[in-house]
């Protein structure tokens, strides 16, 4: 289309945090005999109904075409017997339909799509942090942005922003997500004045290591790994006897917390149970988390059981988007993790992340081009530009014993995975929400001790803090706001779902008095709610 574009991150874009998606990608392939809409009813059923249907629909329905594509583009993705894609089980899905590279299928699509940046000749801006959004006359028309090598400020100007930041896992301590993941696109968003939605629905994965809180993989469980108990027992067949360890993440994660919690655990944990599989299968299937086990839990998976326990991975929520990406402010896009379109609503199925990120992000881009195509650049100078220059400068002024950053982000992690994890109740989040009003006082007098320019790490990570703080408060008002259980959220005083009166999105907008809060209907089409069993 022609447009000029280029790509702002914070890091190499090969070290993006898709690198770490695992298990796969799903899409339902007719000619297989799987219709896209059993892929979609899946989805919806996850979600506990609340993801959009039309959305739902959308993603679901374009899935096969986007596979197919990063297969013409290079990905080797891993064949089965025939010699065909190969496909694995995973949870919550009727259909084997998961695509997959081994246990790095991230990795794969990653490189291979930046290969395609390489050769459309991309501008790409590496190691350059966005510190906020410019928005004039309602819209959004680029970006201060500081290159971490000279800690140069500078302005961008862009007829369209494309928000493609990913997830806040680090809000939790500890998480499956890169150090990286510090929720800055959904914050940047908000403070932007795009609604955040559902940021209560934060996805604790089954199977994390106890030691560093690593992913391993639900691709072993679509192989066929079991989850047991200090006794040895399969645990999930009083859980969710029809799907076992396949059930929906958000249902195995509370088993297995209620396993721990009744004393049936070791240590803090239950066990992945992988002894069966081989160690033939192990090695071309699940080599990394085979390593990941050895290196951070000192157990050969091939030979133990792993110690595993739920972990923060994912936010289903994020930044509220139409199919095509838009925010509430013109100008402003959103895709992938950062995001909320909603596919996910209640509960993420594994592997349909990937397939989130790169079929908004290509309808994204295209309507973000059409639309630059058709418009001038706004008139804006370098003052938004002198604003944060001054603002981080009084950060940089300040000096004496003042609070340091990284005590501040560990107090907020652990309040974080205490009061809202697998279980909450109304004190918990409340107690979350009073540290958290104590962790931002707080923030207002943390010292950057490093006063330099190059590579301040120590400045980037309180401006990071910043914005982990805003998600923060975000996830702990939708889930005190939202009374009922549904999906990843689990009220324990109020355990049922409330279809009647939370049968709703939360949508937070940042004013100056607070956020404040609105509801939207979730998008209905084909499925009505049902009961939800695995
Ligand atoms: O378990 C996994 O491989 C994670 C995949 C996902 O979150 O989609």
């Amino acid at each position: 289309m022609g447009a000029d574009v280029a790509v702002v991150t914070k890091v190499h874009p090969v070290r993006s945090h898709s690198n770490a998606a695992q298990g796969g990608i799903n899409a339902a392939l007719t000619e297989r005999g799987d219709p896209w809409e059993d892929h979609a009813f899946d989805t919806v059923k996850g979600s506990d109904y609340l993801g959009d249907q039309d959305a739902i629909e959308v993603m679901c329905g374009e899935a096969g075409r986007e596979v197919i594509a990063m297969e013409h583009m290079g990905v080797i993705f891993s064949r089965d017997d025939e010699g065909r894609l190969g496909t694995r089980a995973f949870g919550g899905q009727r259909q084997a339909r998961t695509f997959f590279v081994a246990d790095f299928t991230g990795q794969a699509l990653l490189h291979v799509l930046y290969e395609q940046v390489v050769q459309a000749d991309v501008r790409v801006y590496e190691e350059w942090f966005v510190i906020s959004l410019i928005v004039e006359g309602g819209e959004c028309c680029g970006a201060v942005v500081m290159e971490m090598r000279s800690g140069e400020v500078h302005v961008i100007r862009a007829k369209a922003v494309i928000m493609a930041a990913g997830g806040l896992g680090r809000v939790f301590e500890p998480s499956t997500n890169a150090l990286i993941c510090t929720g800055d696109g959904m914050a940047l968003a908000y403070r932007a004045g795009a609604p955040l939605m559902d940021m209560e629905m934060v996805q604790y994965h089954p199977t994390t290591l106890k030691s560093n809180g690593a992913l391993m993989s639900e691709g072993a469980r679509g192989e066929g790994a079991y989850l047991i108990n200090a006794e040895g027992e399969r645990f999930m067949e009083r859980y969710a006897p029809n799907m076992m360890e396949l059930a929906s993440r958000d249902v195995v994660s509370r088993s297995e917390q209620t396993e721990i919690n009744e004393g049936r655990g070791v240590n803090g944990c239950v066990f992945l149970d992988c002894r069966h599989l081989g160690e033939k299968l192990i090695n071309e299937k699940l080599l990394q988390i085979r390593d990941l086990g050895r290196d951070f839990a000192n157990v050969d998976m091939a030979h133990e059981p792993v110690p595993i326990r739920p972990g923060m991975h994912y936010q289903m929520g994020g930044v509220k988007t139409d199919v095509d990406g838009r925010t509430s402010v013109p100008g402003l896009y959103a895709a992938g993790e950062a995001a909320c379109v909603s596919v996910h609503g209640g509960n993420r199925l594994g592997a349909n992340s990937l397939l989130d990120t790169l079929v908004f992000g290509r309808r994204s881009g295209e309507r973000a081009a059409e639309s630059a195509g058709a418009m001038q650049h706004a008139p804006i100078g370098d003052s938004a530009g002198d604003i944060e220059r001054a603002s981080i400068q009084a950060m940089l002024d300040r000096d004496g014993d003042g609070e340091l950053f990284g005590r501040i982000r560990l107090e907020m992690g652990e309040t974080m995975n205490a009061r809202l994890a697998v279980f909450r109740d109304r004190e918990g989040i409340q107690e979350a929400m009073s540290k958290l009003a104590e962790l931002r006082e707080r923030y207002g007098r943390v010292v950057v001790s490093d006063k330099g320019k190059t590579f301040n790490t120590n400045l980037i990570f309180t401006l990071e803090l910043g914005f982990m703080l805003d998600c923060a408060e975000a996830i702990a008002l939708g889930a005190l706001e939202r009374e009922e259980s549904r999906g990843a959220h689990y009220r324990t005083d109020a355990r049922e779902r409330d279809d009647e009166n939370w049968l709703k999105h939360i949508l937070l907008s940042k004013g100056p008095e607070g956020p404040s809060v609105e509801y939207l209907p979730v998008a209905i089409t084909q499925w009505q709610p049902q009961a939800r069993t695995y």
